[in-house]
């Protein structure tokens, strides 16, 4: 791979990048139709990162579709598209570890508080795919918003030679954000999962008025009228430090996230507060 891209850089074609886990929809697509717009080239990489998983089992059940992923891509450009497919022993050899990273405490917050060592796999191999790939550009969705934040931090603390482009969420028409993990969701919790996306929606309309404290003691109560989803986490937090606010203030802006357990399928998303 490495030497491919070498090739090709070498003949002055930019390189645009979108790592993956696989399982592939629109969200995904809308990132490389957006590398396509701004490289010559866009690699995307499939790989279900063992080290970013803290539960065995969501890892073990995470859909993998690579044929069918292929044949999607196929339908978006068959000429300037490269699928990147490693295996673990490619990327870790017989030594499957993450390296332990600090991202200025981004990594204590939410996702990292919830799930030990998430942000550990997710830097190692995103590091590692960078190294890799040498992308001019990279491109992460916005629903992953920490992770966004945690790798351009990555980039900036390692000085890693490539512009990170953040996304913009892409959601099913009901509202559901796009997700490889709702092709697990039984039929009764799909159909309630757009719950989540016009909770946020009210928790935003809310915010203009109450405090953060208000609208999360609010977001808290409609989940435990909504039996057939478990709220992890709702925090309203600052959008560059990710801490959870205490007092608004208009200086900053402000975003809320929320993670929800739809049966065993944990589900997370975030909007932006105006
Ligand atoms: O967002 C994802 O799908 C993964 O966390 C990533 C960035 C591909 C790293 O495995």
């Amino acid at each position: 791979m490495s030497h491919h891209i070498d090739e090709i850089k070498a003949n002055g074609k930019s390189v645009g990048f979108v790592p993956t886990m696989g399982a592939l929809h629109n969200g995904h697509l809308s990132l490389v139709n957006k590398g396509l717009d701004q490289n010559d080239i866009v690699v995307v990489s499939i790989f279900v990162n063992p080290t970013q998983f803290d539960n065995q089992e969501d890892l073990v059940k995470y859909p993998r579709t690579l044929d069918a992923d292929v044949t999607l891509l196929k339908t978006v450009s068959d000429t300037t598209i490269i699928v990147y497919a490693p295996t673990v022993e490619d990327i870790y050899g017989n030594n499957i570890l993450s390296q332990s990273f600090t991202f200025e405490g981004l990594e204590h917050e939410m996702e990292g508080a919830f799930r030990d060592g998430h942000f550990d796999g997710v830097g190692t191999i995103v590091k590692r795919l960078l190294e890799i790939v040498k992308p001019d550009y990279a491109y992460f969705g916005e629903k992953d918003f920490q992770q966004l934040q945690i790798i351009k931090k990555l980039v900036e603390l390692h000085h890693i030679p490539v512009k990170i482009i953040g996304c913009a969420i892409h959601r099913a028409e009901d509202g559901l954000a796009m997700s490889s993990r709702n092709a697990r969701l039984t039929e009764v919790h799909r159909n309630i999962a757009p719950f989540i996306y016009r909770t946020l929606n009210s928790a935003n309309e809310k915010f203009g008025t109450k405090s953060a404290q208000n609208v999360t003691e609010w977001v808290e109560k409609q989940f435990k009228r909504q039996p057939l989803l478990e709220l992890e986490y709702f925090i309203i937090a600052d959008t560059t430090t990710l801490k959870p606010v205490k007092r608004k203030s208009t200086k900053k802006t402000y975003r809320a996230f929320v993670a929800v357990y739809a049966g065993d399928i944990r589900l997370i998303d975030n909007i932006a507060l105006n």
